[in-house]
């Protein structure tokens, strides 16, 4: 197979190790992207590299313009041209709507929406000249149902949808896919916050009656970055025990 260079954001949190994971399982070169106020970056890399995994680490917020260049510069320079994107950093300011604040709006926004243009502006003009890419968005099956509490992040994730149908039209024809995994309830940090009476409400609602586990959304991953992944773009994997579908 061809060596393919990986830039996965939110890299160090539970979706984004199980995706750094796969992806050089599969010999993809990775460069773990992480908030530089991530406090537990060596750490991190140290018990990756007892487990096999030698990644390159770049830190910057997804939010910031300037960063994702700072970034994406830095990947660059390490481990050459990115050819697989995976937008997965993404944070929750969970509140039902007649309490939300502005900020807590903004934040979502910015972070799980903002970010992917300015991310995958770094990358996607040159992906096209290279007739090669890959542009892996991670949504929720939030953003495609609709959560109570969950208006700016519905929002955020929807909106990940709309681009990637959007992006993936533009690049079609250029050799560059786009496309999206909407992942249910997902067993990590970002699950663990609700409160426990509600995610077990949660989970007795999931067919499956299970959370799901991070390397799932790896693997998915691997596919759409895959040479014979090719000739999806546009598409949405739901991938949620059953929780929903179209
Ligand atoms: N649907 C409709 N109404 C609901 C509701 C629901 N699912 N859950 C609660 N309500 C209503 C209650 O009946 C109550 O109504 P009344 O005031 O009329 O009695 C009201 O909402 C309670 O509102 P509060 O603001 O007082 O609620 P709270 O502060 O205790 O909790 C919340 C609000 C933090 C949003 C909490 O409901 C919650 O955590 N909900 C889960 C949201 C969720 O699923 N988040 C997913 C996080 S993980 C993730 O996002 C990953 C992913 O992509 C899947
Ligand atoms: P997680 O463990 O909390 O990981 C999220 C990662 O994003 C963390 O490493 C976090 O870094 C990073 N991040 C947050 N804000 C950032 C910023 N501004 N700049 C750079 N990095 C930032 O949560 P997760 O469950 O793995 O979530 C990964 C993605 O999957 C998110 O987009 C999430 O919305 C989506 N998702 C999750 C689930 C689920 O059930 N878990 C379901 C559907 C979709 P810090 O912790 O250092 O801030």
């Amino acid at each position: 197979m061809t060596q393919r260079v990986a830039l996965v954001t939110g890299a160090m949190g539970g979706i984004g190790t199980a995706v750094c994971q796969e992806l050089a399982k599969a010999g993809h070169k990775v460069v773990a992207s992480y908030h530089p106020q991530f406090d537990n970056k060596d750490e991190w890399l140290a018990e990756q590299k007892a487990a096999g995994f030698d990644f390159i680490a770049v830190g910057g917020d997804v939010s910031s313009l300037e960063d994702c260049q700072k970034m994406v510069a830095e990947a660059e320079a390490a481990a050459g041209p990115v050819d697989i994107l995976v937008n997965n950093a993404g944070i929750t300011r969970d509140r039902m709507f007649a309490k939300m604040e502005k900020d807590q709006w903004d934040a979502v926004i910015s972070t799980n929406l903002t970010s992917l243009f300015n991310m995958t502006k770094q990358v996607s003009a040159k992906m096209a000249e290279r007739g090669w890419g890959r542009i892996i968005n991670i949504a929720s099956v939030n953003g495609v149902k609709g959560q109570a509490g969950q208006t700016n992040y519905s929002a955020a994730k929807a909106g990940v949808i709309g681009f990637s149908k959007a992006l993936a039209a533009e690049l079609a024809a250029k050799g560059v896919t786009v496309n999206v995994i909407a992942p249910g309830y997902i067993a990590t940090k970002m699950v663990m916050a609700i409160k426990p009476e509600i995610l077990q409400t949660i989970i007795d609602g999931v067919p499956m009656k299970r959370l799901g586990k991070p390397e799932e959304m790896g693997a998915a991953c691997v596919y759409l970055a895959s040479e014979n992944g090719g000739f999806m773009t546009g598409a949405t994997l739901n991938i949620n025990g059953g929780l929903y579908y179209q």
